[in-house]
């Protein structure tokens, strides 16, 4: 088995300076200090599951630039580099693509008009990719990106302003099993989840906004936001192993553990990281 790679960005220049989801408020701000704290302990915890993590230099006047997992799509060597759909993130874009050209990855850049916040928005689950819309990414991104890799893909529309990207509300933790919340889906949202994923474990409203969901996954370890006795107990019964960090800073901007990293590799649960030569590109 490849050894995990994931992408990290210091929070060197972290800070809440604008609003663009229910949860960032400039009034409140972030301790600098303590966020260092709580991303070193993230990046010690994987490196101590084995994981290679790779950085990405931190840029003054990009302070999301630490959530990693919005910097693209990986399948196999390509990289689908996002275009945010806010301004003040729509700057990180080129630092992700240099980044992802620089460690040898195939960037593909989407057409203009569409929107797409990478692993944020798009999880793979066994062979397909489950792909949230309406906060951030569009609908015909998702479409897009799918057609070039050649899977099947499941829009899942995000009902609850709270839980604004797809990983805020859902997380695959191996090719059969999710986690989720299921009132940031509509019915049909929760009707594909629960027809398409054989072992669907539920997140409780009070589990799911101290960012449960945004999970960091390498092999059987689920890496999450501490203080959620029900979902873990769950998740050992289920033979995961729990491993509860703090994010209060991060959650601050609309992040914890998952958007702090980009898996290089392919996801745990994602069917194609086992194949020999994933999503090598044609052209
Ligand atoms: N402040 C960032 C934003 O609103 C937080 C991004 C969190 N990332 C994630 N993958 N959920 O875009």
């Amino acid at each position: 088995m490849p050894q995990p790679r994931v992408l990290m960005c210091a929070p060197d220049f972290y800070g809440i300076e604008y609003e663009i989801n229910p949860w960032m408020d400039r009034r409140v701000g972030s301790d600098s200090a303590l966020a260092h704290q709580q991303w070193n302990a993230l990046r010690e915890t994987l490196e101590g599951l084995g994981a290679k993590v790779e950085r990405l230099d931190a840029v003054p006047g990009l302070p999301d630039l630490v959530f990693t997992a919005n910097a693209g799509l990986v399948f196999g060597n390509r990289f689908f580099v996002s275009r945010f759909k806010h301004g003040p993130r729509q700057g990180e874009s080129v630092h992700f693509a240099r980044w992802a050209r620089e460690h040898e990855f195939d960037v593909e850049l989407l057409p203009e008009n569409l929107e797409f916040e990478g692993a944020g928005d798009a999880l793979f689950c066994g062979e397909t990719l489950f792909a949230g819309y309406r906060t951030r990414s569009s609908v015909r991104s998702h479409q897009w990106v799918a057609e070039q890799v050649g899977v099947q893909v499941l829009p899942l529309e995000l009902v609850d302003e709270r839980f604004y990207h797809l990983d805020t509300c859902f997380c695959p933790l191996d090719p059969s099993t999710a986690i989720y919340h299921p009132a940031a889906f509509d019915d049909y949202g929760r009707s594909v989840l629960a027809d398409r994923i054989p072992r669907l474990i539920e997140v409780s409203a009070e589990e799911a906004v101290i960012f449960t969901c945004n999970a960091v996954v390498v092999g059987k370890a689920v890496i999450l936001n501490a203080g959620t006795p029900r979902l873990s107990r769950a998740l050992s019964d289920n033979g995961f192993q729990v491993i509860p960090l703090h994010f209060s800073e991060f959650i601050k901007a609309g992040g914890s553990a998952k958007c702090l990293t980009l898996r290089l590799d392919g996801e745990e649960a994602a069917a194609w990281r086992l194949r020999p030569d994933p999503g090598a590109s044609n052209s």
